[in-house]
């Protein structure tokens, strides 16, 4: 149980420092070294938030604001990829790519071996599980120098998605995370919040009328964590308005919000999202959206940053928010809530 552990903590270091792949090629490092054999799994990683994960438009919006070394370490976590970081070279952009998940000291690291492999595999049964996940995807808010260089992690959690899995009602399924983001041991697309079928099957969105109130349901029915989990910024928003009278729109806030801390770094100090299972309810009455009987408009945004509508020069130069939900219907032909 030791050495597992120490396997696992030796994989990632958490942002403590670059991934460390010891005495292995460098012909090994890049995905290309892997894609003649492997080209489903190629393609399908090409296409997704880890390979993504050092060139998108809204992580780059962030990282130039403030560039510093713990970004790097789990953005484009290998040694030799942060060797690149000022030049940009090929390795940087391949983001969280195959040598980080599956190569240490030039072997293959996977859960289990395949009869034909060529490779001299190194196996462990927690490869891929949710504390293997937590290498990255579970880490507490840092104290950062002048130049971003960790100082040290406060106790405060920064993204808890591993923690908000195993307090939920997914917790024993046997296949982990990978039971929704990746149905088979082959899949490599890891689709989440950027895709909008993962958002259609996470969010359940419902308006009923109670007297003069319309009742609008917001509900976390298919993901195994918080809704919105993860990044900061990330954050919902449920809106009625009535297309004639804008200025009184509702809108409610399902998200996070942060307080620095006198020690050191941050803490969360409000969060209104939605762990898995529960829903929310808000109650608006219909006189404070104008009632002058026209249609209303109902609405749930996932929006990805800080700022839904970025200001001039701050475009990431991709959505920064995507329609989860949305109907139209008169006051009069919205079912009665029960
Ligand atoms: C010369 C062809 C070849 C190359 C190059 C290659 N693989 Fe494989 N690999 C295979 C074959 C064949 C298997 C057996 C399973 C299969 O058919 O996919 C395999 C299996 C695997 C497995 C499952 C564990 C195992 O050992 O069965 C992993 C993970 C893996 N490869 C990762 C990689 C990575 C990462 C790279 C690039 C650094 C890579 N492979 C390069 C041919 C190759
Ligand atoms: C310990 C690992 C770790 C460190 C260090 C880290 N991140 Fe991340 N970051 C993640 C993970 C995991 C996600 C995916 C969660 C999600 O998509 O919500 C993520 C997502 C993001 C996103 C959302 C991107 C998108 O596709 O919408 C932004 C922006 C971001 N990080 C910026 C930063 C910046 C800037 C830094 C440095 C100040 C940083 N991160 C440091 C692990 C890390
Ligand atoms: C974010 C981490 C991550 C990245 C990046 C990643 N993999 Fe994987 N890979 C996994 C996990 C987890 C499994 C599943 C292990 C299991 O359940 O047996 C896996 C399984 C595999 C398998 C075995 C598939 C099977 O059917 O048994 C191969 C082959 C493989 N990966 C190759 C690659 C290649 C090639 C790349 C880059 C193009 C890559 N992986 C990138 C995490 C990753
Ligand atoms: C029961 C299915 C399910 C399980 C289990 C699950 N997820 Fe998700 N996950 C989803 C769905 C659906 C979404 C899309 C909605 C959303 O973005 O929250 C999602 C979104 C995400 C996102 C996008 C970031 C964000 O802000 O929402 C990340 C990162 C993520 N999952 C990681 C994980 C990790 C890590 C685990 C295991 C600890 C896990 N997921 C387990 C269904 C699941
Ligand atoms: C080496 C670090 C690392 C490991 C290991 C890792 N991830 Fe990620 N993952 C990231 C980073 C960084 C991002 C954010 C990419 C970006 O900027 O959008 C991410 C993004 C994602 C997303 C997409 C989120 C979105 O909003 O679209 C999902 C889903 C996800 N990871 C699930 C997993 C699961 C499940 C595992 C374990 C099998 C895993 N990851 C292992 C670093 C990692």
């Amino acid at each position: 149980m030791l050495a597992l552990l120490i396997g696992l903590a030796q994989m990632f270091p958490g942002g403590r420092g670059p991934v460390g792949v010891g005495d292995t090629p460098a012909a090994m490092l890049s995905a290309a070294a892997c894609a003649d054999c492997h080209p489903d799994e190629h393609r399908e990683w090409a296409g997704s938030r880890h390979a993504q994960a050092w060139t998108n438009g809204i992580f780059q919006r962030e990282y130039r604001q403030k560039p510093g070394a713990w970004c790097v370490h789990c953005h484009a976590p290998l040694e030799a990829q942060h060797a690149q970081v000022g030049t940009g070279g090929p390795l940087l952009a391949e983001g969280v790519n195959c040598a980080t998940c599956h190569v240490r000291d030039g072997r293959i690291h996977a859960r289990t071996q395949r009869p034909d492999s060529p490779h001299e595999t190194v196996t462990d049964d927690a490869f891929g599980g949710p504390d293997w996940c937590g290498g990255c995807h579970e880490f507490t808010f840092p104290v950062l120098d002048g130049r971003g260089e960790l100082v040290r992690y406060t106790p405060h959690p920064m993204q808890a998605t591993v923690a908000q899995f195993r307090a939920g009602p997914h917790a024993r399924d046997p296949e982990g995370c990978r039971g929704c983001h990746a149905a088979s041991p082959g899949q490599h697309a890891y689709p989440g919040a950027h895709d909008p079928r993962m958002l259609l099957r996470a969010l359940a969105f419902d308006v009923c009328r109670a007297g003069d109130d319309v009742v609008m349901t917001v509900a976390n029915v298919g993901a195994g964590h918080d809704v919105p989990t993860g990044d900061v910024h990330r954050h919902l928003l449920a809106r009625a308005w009535r297309p004639t009278a804008p200025e009184a729109m509702f809108e409610a806030f399902l998200g996070r919000r942060y307080a620095p801390q006198a020690d050191g770094g941050k803490r969360t100090i409000w969060d209104s999202g939605l762990p898995p299972g529960t829903r929310r309810t808000y109650r608006v009455p219909l006189a404070q959206l104008g009632d002058d009987g026209g249609p209303l408009s109902f609405e749930l945004r996932y929006v990805y940053t800080g700022d839904e509508f970025p200001r001039a020069g701050r475009d990431p130069g991709e959505p920064t928010w995507r329609v989860v939900h949305e109907q139209r219907s008169a006051a009069a032909d919205l079912p009665p809530c029960d």
